[in-house]
């Protein structure tokens, strides 16, 4: 059990995988009597318009996407694809015009969302789901995804979405320039950091970059995870560790000292803006999902030479878990075209397409690790080794509105830097 007992802990559902091998959708049987006329046709291939609806804009993520969509295309020259995107990482401009038009009854052919709450919570316990129980059965999936990430696509007895990748978010990336001129080390706990940051801000570079109020949060979790350990990390989402204990003010105070260490301007920085700081050599260090793999890739950058990484201060060990999935909305429109991209995202093909470029690991077990690059090896590597938590910014550890609370809550506080008061919105938060 050890490091599955808190594999994307919140969302288990004991029951998902046994159910799930008997209880989908069967595929559509031949009839039984032959008719009497010629042998029936092979089904048309899709044609018509295909809208996939991602927040996959910035560098890396993009070009990531249309590989995959190339891969679709060579397969189905047919269908006319519409690439939708809404720009804003981790999916916070997106998420909201997509809950708007499910709503409305205007869903598109497929859309990226998070494993784990985000899905289930969201979209599939509001009935505007159809499962894909039926794909997996189809096309062996049962057999190369992780069990525990199939269990948090599933709910009820089936499985709702198919995974393209797994993140980690517990990375610091670093200029190696910057560290190499300054005589610095990557910081493996959190003491060394504030020392690496001291050693940074004394020459005049910015340790740390920063942006937007998702990329704080995303920050704190590491901090939370780095501090913790991965145990008492996964228990915030559980209710087995408490927000107000003494080990999580210390999490909360590693988190203020952080945010000394960081960009002025950070409040209106993307994602890829603060990635860039780093790239520029005016910030050192950042802390970020590996997607900025893929940025720093699409600038020319190649991994272990002008930049390098390590898990993020105190985290080592521990592998903080996400997955980008895309699912059959019920009403979407040219559905055989959805089941046709459905089944490119779930292939090795389509995996090895997309992952490579876009800094992620891929979903299906069976890809070629030759294709990957020495950062995305070693990922590889520690998630098979790691613990393996679930990521809070990123769908998978806490319901959409508990998120919610936590990312308001870590709003306030970049203002306030009143540590007491952050530690009791939290603990109300998780309604303790
Ligand atoms: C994450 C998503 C990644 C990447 C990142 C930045 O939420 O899982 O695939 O897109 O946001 O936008």
């Amino acid at each position: 059990m050890s490091r599955k007992v808190f594999s994307f802990v919140t969302l288990v559902l004991v029951a998902a995988l046994l159910v799930v091998s008997c209880g989908g959708p069967a595929p559509t049987e031949a009839p039984t009597e032959e008719p009497e006329e010629a042998p029936p046709e092979a089904p048309a291939a899709p044609g018509g318009e295909l809208e996939i609806f991602s927040w996959w804009t910035a560098g890396g993520e993009a070009e990531g996407l249309e590989a995959m969509l190339e891969i679709f295309q060579g397969q189905y020259p047919d269908v006319e694809i519409i690439n939708a995107t809404v720009a804003g990482g981790a999916g916070v401009d997106a998420r909201a015009v997509l809950a708007t038009r499910m709503q409305g009854g205007d869903p598109p052919g497929s859309f990226q969302v998070h494993a784990g709450h985000e899905l289930i919570d969201t979209y599939v316990v509001a009935d505007q789901m159809e499962p894909v129980t039926f794909l997996y059965e189809e096309e062996g999936w049962l057999d190369v995804y992780p069990p525990d990430l199939i269990d948090i696509l599933s709910y009820e007895g089936d499985v709702w979405s198919v995974p393209v990748n797994i993140h980690r978010a517990n990375v610091l990336w670093y200029n190696t320039a910057v560290f190499e001129e300054n005589g610095l080390e990557p910081p493996g706990t959190m003491e060394e950091f504030f020392e690496v940051a001291e050693a940074l801000e004394a020459v005049g570079v910015i340790p740390l970059s920063l942006g937007e109020s998702w990329t704080e949060v995303h920050l704190f979790e590491t901090v939370l995870l780095g501090t913790l350990g991965p145990d008492a990390y996964a228990g915030l989402w559980t209710g087995a560790t408490d927000w107000g204990s003494a080990e999580v003010k210390e999490a909360l105070d590693n988190f203020d000292r952080t945010l000394d260490y960081v960009n002025e301007d950070y409040a209106a920085l993307s994602w890829d803006q603060a990635t860039q700081l780093v790239i520029d050599g005016t910030a050192a260090m950042n802390i970020m999902g590996d997607w900025a793999e893929g940025y720093f890739k699409a600038q020319g950058w190649t991994p272990g030479v002008e930049f390098g990484w390590a898990p993020s201060p105190g985290s080592g060990g521990s592998f903080d878990a996400l997955s980008d999935s895309f699912g059959l909305p019920k009403g979407a429109p040219n559905r055989d075209a959805v089941v046709a991209w459905l089944k490119v995202c779930g292939s090795k093909e389509g995996q090895d397409a997309f992952n490579p470029i876009k800094g992620s690991i891929p979903a299906h077990t069976g890809a070629d690790r030759s294709l990957y690059d020495e950062y995305l090896q070693s990922a590889l590597d520690d998630f098979a080794q790691d613990a393996i938590v679930p990521s809070l910014m990123h769908g998978a550890a806490a319901s959409p509105s508990w998120q919610q609370d936590v990312i308001d809550a870590v709003g306030l506080f970049v203002g306030s830097r009143d540590v007491d008061a952050f530690q009791d919105a939290l603990s109300a938060a998780a309604g303790m």
